[in-house]
């Protein structure tokens, strides 16, 4: 069937997210075949889709900043060459298809001749019959015009995005994402969430190397890394190095968990050092270019300063820009890393050197499930990078965020919350001030009654992070709703929090 869409490319052209396109499949809202939609049913589903704007396109791009909100939103147009490339692949099809359809129109012409001659020759019960055929032939002909317009214009803008994007197919794991301008299919993908294997970045390590299967690539940058002969014949190329150029599948390895990436030690730079409270130093560093820090949502690090002193913190930040880190500093916490923030003046420029990524990663065991995040104060932290990851991989249906603290000011990210919330409709941010001991009545009731805004929550994969004392009161609550064992992940502050305890 020539009008099937993927998934990410229906949700695109309707502007939803995938998880909510997800979800409108799992409700029978809409058939499937083999993993796509019809255009047909995509227009039933959404009767009110705007196919004569960019509507759509704007909220794509609004959900990719509020991954990475330093970002500025922008389309990232193609060069001349990809752009020709596609234009001249995109004039192939439509002759291919303007050829089809005189055949499909020839065809038709040939059986109302064919019917016609039946006709007259048939007596009878078969006359009436085949009289009957020929008029309903000939109203569904008359009728069809209506609803293909419409087709028309979605098939339209489908072609359109095809101009300005390649979707790119990952296998096995069967993960999309698109690429648009000129940028290299590597870093479209690590933007996307996906956790693809990479080293330099810039075309001489060769860890990036995969397997084209079908579709049509072009080299972005010369890479001193070469490939041999054979790898070229069977397809081989340097995602770090190549665009999509049509819609592409690709074989590339994914690391699967922790134990598929490397301990790297890279020295970075002070970008920016913020101090949002007095007791809080939110840290950006920015590794070189060609060595990024690869790591997996919610995993740590060890900083260490100029003056030797040293401790890990969790990766504030998402993979999907990793050049980019981001690190939460609390002067309550009693390690000495903390204290040498404070006690020094950390200035833009300085030096700190990472090495990581280390300890557990967070999973999405989901495969589209919703998700409820609750932070308690500086838990928010460990619990960051890892919402920013999922919003950029758009697969999960809804996410509810409840960020829990003694008073506002405890929510020293509130604005960023807020921007999530005000630029995905599925998701819902639910900021809790708790005054109360978390263990005692008041505060198990307020936490009681913020779980309560969660419907369904049976389907919804759950992870907490902050002190030991939110993980003994959120555990059966969560469990008498019937989130299992398996789908409850847990991160601890290193230590107790002074506003938490019993
Ligand atoms: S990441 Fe090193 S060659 Fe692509």
């Amino acid at each position: 069937m020539a009008d099937l869409l993927t998934l990410s490319r229906a949700a695109r052209l309707v502007g939803i997210t995938r998880g909510e396109l997800q979800q409108r499949i799992r409700r029978d809202e809409l058939d499937t075949f083999e993993g796509k939609v019809s255009v047909s049913d995509l227009l039933r589903a959404f009767p009110e889709a705007r196919l004569e704007d960019d509507s759509s396109l704007e909220r794509v791009n609004r959900i990719k900043s509020a991954a990475t909100p330093e970002k500025e939103p922008k389309y990232e147009l193609p060069s001349a060459e990809v752009l020709a490339e596609r234009v001249n692949i995109l004039s192939h099809e439509l002759t291919a298809a303007r050829a089809e359809l005189a055949g499909y129109g020839d065809l038709m012409d040939a059986l109302s001749e064919r019917l016609a001659l039946l006709e007259q020759a048939a007596g009878g019960e078969e006359r009436g019959r085949l009289q009957e055929l020929s008029g309903w032939l000939a109203a569904e002909v008359a009728r069809r015009p209506r609803e293909p317009r419409r087709n028309a214009a979605l098939l339209a803008k489908a072609t359109f995005l095809r101009m300005l994007a390649a979707q790119v197919e990952v296998i096995p794991s069967g993960h999309e994402f698109f690429v648009e301008g000129n940028v290299s299919i590597l870093d479209a993908g690590l933007r996307s969430g996906l956790a693809l294997k990479y080293g330099c970045t810039s075309g001489s390590c060769g860890s990036c190397k995969a397997r084209v299967v079908t579709g049509r690539v072009l080299k972005v940058r010369d890479h001193e890394y070469l490939l041999s002969e054979r790898e070229r014949e069977m397809g081989y190329v340097l995602m770090c190095s190549y665009t999509a150029v049509t819609d592409v599948m690709i074989e590339a390895d994914e690391a699967k968990g922790e134990e598929d990436i490397s301990r790297q030690h890279i020295e970075t730079v002070i970008r920016r050092v913020d101090r949002p409270r007095e007791d809080l130093v939110v840290l950006y560093l920015r590794t070189p270019a060609t060595q990024r820090l690869r790591f997996l949502p919610g995993q740590s690090a060890t900083l260490e300063l100029p003056s030797g002193t040293r401790g890990s913190l969790p990766l504030a930040c998402c993979p999907c820009d990793s050049q980019n880190l981001e690190f939460h500093i609390h002067r309550g916490s009693s390690s000495a890393l903390a204290r040498g923030f404070f006690d020094h003046d950390l200035v833009t420029g300085g030096h700190v050197a990472v090495t990581g990524p280390e300890g557990d990663a967070l999973e999405d065991r989901g495969a589209g499930s919703p998700m409820l995040f609750i932070a308690y104060e500086r838990g928010f932290s460990a619990l960051k990078g890892f919402i920013e990851n999922a919003i950029s991989a758009d697969d999960a249906e809804r996410f509810h965020l409840i960020w829990i603290s003694t008073t506002p000011h405890g929510r020293y990210m509130d604005n960023l919350c807020r921007a999530w919330s005000d630029a995905l409709e599925n998701f819902a941010y639910a900021p809790l001030v708790v005054a109360a001991p978390l263990a005692g009545d008041e505060g198990r009731h307020a936490l009681e009654e913020a779980l309560g805004q969660v419907e369904d929550m049976e389907s919804w994969e759950a992870y907490v992070a902050g002190p030991q004392v939110l993980a003994e009161v959120v555990t059966p609550l969560l469990q008498a709703r019937g989130v299992t064992p398996e789908r409850l992940q847990i991160r601890l502050d290193e230590e107790k929090d002074a506003g938490a305890g019993a």
